[in-house]
């Protein structure tokens, strides 16, 4: 298995937080591959979505995975729908890859004022969670190596918990 660890799970699961703090737990490099998704286009995500649409935005996705998926040594944060690519869950199966979950609800309330992440579907936010969770949870669960569950603990107790289950010297 690479020194890699990759953060997963949908939106709002936590996935930045957790990763920052378990990279200066474990004294690893951090890569957020949204923030280099938008420091490469040099436009925001949002901007992205909305200029470019969601296939472009999902092809620069899979090229800054793939550019730096041979570092190691490294705790990655990444998009919610990062693994809808295959090629992109191949990648990640290969570093330990931690599912970050949170109940419906809980996430549907974290979404209901946030105003930087575009909206994925003409749906209502309900109804767009629970679509887009439903077809992605499968894809999660088919490459997780742990799964911890981001609902009440706090950020350092989380961190801690993973910091105990992954598999490196
Ligand atoms: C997306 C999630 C976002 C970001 C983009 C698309 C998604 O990341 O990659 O807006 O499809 O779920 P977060 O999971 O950090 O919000």
């Amino acid at each position: 298995m690479k020194r890699q660890v990759f953060l997963v799970g949908y939106r709002a699961t936590g996935k930045t937080t957790i990763g920052k703090m378990l990279s200066r737990a474990i004294g690893w490099k951090f890569v957020d591959i949204d923030e280099e998704i938008e420091k490469n286009s040099s436009k925001s995500i949002r901007k992205i979505f909305e200029e470019d649409g969601e296939e472009r935005f999902r092809d620069i996705e899979s090229e800054i995975l793939a550019r730096f998926s041979n570092m190691e040594d490294t705790v990655f944060s990444t998009g919610g729908g990062i693994v809808i690519r295959e090629k992109n869950r191949e990648i990640l199966k290969k570093g330990f890859v931690v599912l970050l979950d949170v109940c419906e609800e809980t996430i549907i309330e974290r979404l209901r004022n946030d105003t930087t992440r575009p909206p994925l579907t003409n749906l209502s936010l309900e109804e767009e969670v629970k679509k887009t969770l439903e077809e992605r949870k499968k894809l999660y669960e088919e490459i997780y190596h742990a799964k911890v569950t981001n609902e009440k603990a706090s950020p350092e107790t989380i961190t801690e918990l993973i910091k105990n289950l992954l598999p490196f010297a």
